[in-house]
């Protein structure tokens, strides 16, 4: 793997013992993936960062790192928003450790956001390199931007952070951002919304593994096209997809598609996965919500009362820019809290049946909450969690 005369004297330790052991991580990761280089990246976004999954060794892992991020680069959500985690109920014992784990980020030079939808607060461009962790943010930076990640660990998109580099193999190269199956939507998608592309997602995720598909038959938005790859990394392995017209690589490469299989997906299989099943709490913004999702919720919400928990996921940033929107949101009684989400946060396993709008929650919620979940639109979630 070649390297160059910086890199080299980073290996050798002249920088440091954590920057060698950064390089060392990279250097290894390209050998067994076979990169030829490190490329240089735009940002990082790095997972590991609630207490709830890394525990006590994560944290002492952290705790013995020494260097400062070289890039832009943000946290996945944590377990409790930063500055309200008294309000939304959270174990003060937690809440210390969770603590712990931001002031080591902080440290080391990772700015505080922590989001999984880094692509509102940063710019982020087609063609760029970046080493992203999060699921649905890969797929979001790869397929909706054109951007380029591989599903980075949290180790090695912090060493990426630190070293401003990552190791150049996977879908960083040309030849690996193909297609592999094609999915053929036959469904009248017209009055489809961000829940029931989520539930396309959650659908075709099951079919396609760890292929990259390339939808036909569906015009989804930016929000719709958020849900699907998110849902679609939850029940799959994809880190990118294509959509026929509306993807930035579907649009401006010709893929050879002839021989690829195609797999039918009809209107009936979304519509099964949408029930009526009674639930003790709604949560929206999976993955955190774009200021449209917010306007859109606040316009639904003006003029309601909130009668079961309600929480709305953004990040930090989006319900700065808009304060408005968010003000409407919690004067019904609903609560739009940052950092966190209905995933990562412990607060959420106090309930039995959770409702959502997200095909990616409606996948994870029974696992890491031990509750049942329940799709619905984003218009069902308001009328279940209000009068
Ligand atoms: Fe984001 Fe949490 Fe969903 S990290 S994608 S809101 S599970």
């Amino acid at each position: 793997m070649h390297l160059d005369p910086a890199d080299e004297k980073i290996l050798a330790g002249e920088q440091g013992e954590t920057r060698q052991r950064m390089m060392e991580l990279l250097v290894g990761l390209g050998k067994v993936f076979g990169a030829e280089q490190l490329v240089p990246i735009r940002s990082a976004q790095i997972s590991g960062a609630s207490y709830k999954t890394i525990g006590k060794y994560g944290l002492d892992w952290l705790t013995n790192l020494d260097a400062k991020a070289v890039v832009p680069a943000v946290l996945n959500p944590i377990g409790m928003p930063r500055d309200r985690w008294q309000e939304m109920g959270v174990d003060p014992d937690f809440a210390e450790k969770q603590q712990a784990v931001v002031a080591a980020y902080e440290r080391l030079g990772i700015r505080l956001e922590c989001t999984c939808t880094p692509y509102y607060l940063y710019e982020t461009s087609l063609g760029d390199h970046l080493a992203w962790s999060e699921s649905s943010a890969v797929s979001y930076a790869n397929s909706v931007i054109g951007a380029r990640t591989n599903r980075e660990g949290g180790p090695s998109a912090l060493a990426a952070a630190l070293i401003g580099k990552t190791p150049c193999y996977g879908l960083h190269l040309d030849k690996n951002r193909q297609p592999q199956v094609i999915i053929d939507v036959n469904a009248d998608t017209a009055g489809w919304g961000i829940a029931h592309y989520g539930a396309l997602g959650y659908h075709a995720g099951k079919l396609v593994g760890n292929r990259i598909p390339y939808f036909r038959g569906i015009s989804p938005g930016l929000d719709q096209l958020k849900a699907i790859g998110a849902a679609m990394a939850a029940t799959g392995a994809v880190a990118l997809y294509h959509v026929d017209g509306i993807t930035p690589e579907a649009k401006k490469i010709q893929y050879p598609l002839a021989g690829l299989e195609s797999i039918p997906v009809e209107n009936a299989d979304i519509m099964r996965l949408f029930t009526d099943m009674p639930v003790e709490a709604v949560a929206v913004g999976c993955p955190h919500c774009s200021p449209e999702e917010l306007g859109e919720i606040a316009r639904l919400l003006t003029g309601k009362l909130v009668i079961m928990p309600l929480y709305v996921f953004a990040s930090q940033g989006v319900i700065d820019a808009n304060r408005k929107a968010v003000d409407v949101i919690e004067k019904s009684g609903a609560r739009v809290f940052a950092d966190t989400c209905m995933v990562v946060s412990p607060v959420m396993e106090q309930y039995s049946a959770i409702m959502v709008n997200s095909g990616k929650a409606l996948a994870y919620v029974p696992d890491m909450c031990g509750a049942v979940a329940r799709i619905g639109t984003i218009e069902d979630c308001i009328a279940v969690a209000t009068i």
